[in-house]
């Protein structure tokens, strides 16, 4: 086998036809809303690295910590042969586990960027040749079928990017990722932790406006892939924390009543002055609430490590 193969497991046009309907489906109801999916086309991509390096964003940091000191602790309580990274983006803190993994045969990030996918393989290969990089462009919440690699499996979802599917949303990710699980296999869990409510605002309204851009992207990509006409300069970036539901809610405010045309949908959208696009959810989670959520898809906690100042945690948790 080469050792980078690339497999897209949706047709260009069905991505086409999942961003129509999303749109379609988020821009008529109320309160409009988007899913943070379409964030990430290459410059959105782009955005979220440059986030991570931000000041005010500390759960990239907090994550490579634990990785950084608990590595070869997850190594040998799975023993993984293949590991399968969803929603992988560059990949970068990976490399921590990919170092203390010694029998690992293949990696498989998992992503819908294929400019990530790219970027990500071509700097694994060149540092580590000898690995089998399958990459898969796909949504991973949209039933994903994997390689035939060697287990045991473990499937890692880092970053905290579970919080930004809703409740119901995340039970149904669960449970399909438990799906590709046999007995043994394990999923390597990150999760960002309810905290206090400035420290939250702050890493989703950075003063340097790196959040609001990355927000802003999701008009471009709708403006590039169906004609629309947003001007993204008549928006603000907003950031709020939920404190019932413990999330960060990321939105955009329209800054004077507006009118838009999608073209591509026959469409047009009108939004009232300050009416507010809802664009991601960044949901923050409690131990029990991460242990309960996995017990539903029949997974076991087994470990629960956080960084030390106890902002992120990482959790693993087996298949019975
Ligand atoms: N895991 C990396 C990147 C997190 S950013 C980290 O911890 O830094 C979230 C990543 O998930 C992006 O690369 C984005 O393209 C990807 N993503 C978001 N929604 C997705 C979906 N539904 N299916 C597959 N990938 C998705
Ligand atoms: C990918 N995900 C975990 C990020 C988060 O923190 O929810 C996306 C992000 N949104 C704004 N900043 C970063």
């Amino acid at each position: 086998m080469s050792p980078f193969q690339l497999t897209r497991t949706l047709p260009e046009d069905a991505t086409d036809a999942a961003l129509r309907a999303d749109v379609l489906y988020g821009l008529t109801r109320t309160p409009k809303t988007l899913p943070p999916k379409w964030f990430y086309d290459a410059r959105g991509s782009e955005l979220f690295e440059e986030i991570t390096e931000l000041p005010e964003y500390y759960p990239t940091r907090a994550e490579r910590e634990i990785l950084l000191t608990r590595s070869a602790e997850i190594a040998e309580a799975t023993a993984a042969r293949t590991l399968v990274e969803l929603g992988s983006g560059s990949s970068d803190k990976t490399r921590h586990l990919l170092d203390e993994l010694p029998d690992l045969h293949t990696y498989v990030p998992v992503d819908v960027s294929e400019s990530a996918l790219k970027q990500a393989g071509q700097a694994l290969l060149a540092e580590r040749p000898e690995l089998n990089v399958h990459a898969m462009i796909a949504d991973f919440t949209r039933g994903l079928t994997l390689p035939d690699t060697p287990g045991p499996r473990l499937v890692a979802f880092l970053g905290g990017t579970i919080g930004n599917l809703l409740p119901a949303e995340r039970a149904e990710f669960l449970a399909s990722v438990r799906s590709l699980l046999a007995p043994g296999d394990a999923l390597l869990l990150g999760t960002d932790l309810v905290k206090d409510e400035s420290v939250l605002v702050a890493a989703y309204d950075d003063a340097a406006g790196v959040t609001a851009a990355f927000n802003k992207n999701v008009l471009a990509v709708v403006n590039r892939e169906l004609g629309a006409d947003f001007d993204p300069a008549a928006f603000a970036h907003v950031a709020l924390w939920d404190r019932d539901k413990e999330w960060i809610e990321m939105r955009l405010r329209a800054l004077q009543p507006l009118s838009v045309k999608v073209p591509a949908l026959d469409l047009a959208v009108d939004f009232e002055q300050d009416e507010e696009l809802r664009t991601e959810i960044s949901a923050k989670f409690r131990k029990d609430g991460v242990r309960a959520e996995l017990a539903a898809a029949r997974l076991e906690l087994t470990h629960w490590w956080t960084d030390t100042a106890g902002r992120f945690a990482l959790s693993l948790s087996m298949a019975r």
